[in-house]
């Protein structure tokens, strides 16, 4: 089964495009014939990587700004659009690291803006359009490891992450009836802007040890997963979180 044709013709919003995994999942959508709108606050990023998509030959790119985290930023970015959308990739996140005890006091609630209410805000308003629309879509959602179990030092993260794999399951059960599945990748360890420094130092160094399969991901150690999800290929999931992670959750004890 050739998973990327699951994505030709459609419509994708990849959020936090501006760099990472945003970046690499629009690229991969482009490539797969999918018409891409890339949606973050940097927009000169943005506009680079649309210009590199239309340079690859991309059926169409576009981008719109998009800071999740405040809701008047999505309703506008949604009322942006050039075309309906057939498909959400809300991977925008961030990470903030520190003992819980010593994290500045608005840490938690910056995580969980960007991380759990942006996905609510995202989700909700495209499911809004489709239900509207009498029409279907898909979800999919850049959880991660650390919401299926935790490490130290990114306590908010690890609770944001937990929360958005319940937020799957929950917007998966009251959205099959509109046709609109909603599902999460959990990706371990990829190197990207979010952990660059953690992997230059020691405990970052001895964590790619316990890493079962011995290294660090790769943007594209997550293109089969994200394609079977974004597709039709997983037309009967919904509410499933897969993790691509090395092995990493199966770590000994
Ligand atoms: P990154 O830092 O390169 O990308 C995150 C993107 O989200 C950035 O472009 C950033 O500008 C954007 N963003 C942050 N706040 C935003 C906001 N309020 N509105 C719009 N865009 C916003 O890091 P990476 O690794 O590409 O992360 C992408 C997603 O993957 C995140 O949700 C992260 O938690 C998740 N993830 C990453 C892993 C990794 O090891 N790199 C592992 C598991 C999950």
């Amino acid at each position: 089964m050739d998973l990327a044709a699951g994505l030709k013709g459609r419509h994708v919003l990849v959020t936090g495009a501006s760099s990472g995994l945003g970046d690499h999942f629009a690229r991969l959508c482009a490539a797969s014939g999918a018409a891409v709108t890339v949606a973050a606050r940097r927009r000169d990023r943005l506009d680079a990587l649309v210009a590199a998509l239309r340079e690859a030959g991309a059926p169409r790119a576009r981008a719109v700004s998009l800071d999740v985290a405040d809701p008047d930023s999505v309703a506008a970015a949604f009322a942006d659009l050039d075309a309906p959308l057939d498909v959400v990739v809300n991977n925008a996140g961030i990470a903030e690291s520190g003992a819980a005890i010593d994290l500045p006091r608005d840490s938690f609630d910056r995580v969980i803006d960007t991380n759990l209410r942006g996905v609510w805000a995202v989700s909700t308003e495209a499911a809004r359009a489709w239900r509207d629309a009498g029409r279907g879509g898909v979800i999919v959602n850049v959880a991660s490891i650390l919401g299926l179990r935790v490490a130290g030092g990114v306590g908010p993260y690890t609770v944001s992450k937990a929360a958005v794999v319940q937020l799957t399951q929950a917007l998966a059960l009251e959205w099959a009836r509109y046709g609109i599945r909603v599902n999460a990748l959990a990706p371990g360890y990829i190197g990207t802007d979010i952990n660059r420094d953690f992997f230059e130092t020691e405990p970052g160094r001895a964590m790619l040890k316990r890493i079962p399969m011995r290294r660090l991901g790769r943007p594209e150690d997550l293109d089969g997963a994200f394609l079977l999800l974004a597709g039709d290929a997983s037309r009967w999931m919904t509410g499933a979180t897969i993790p691509v992670d090395g092995g990493h959750l199966v770590s000994s004890l």
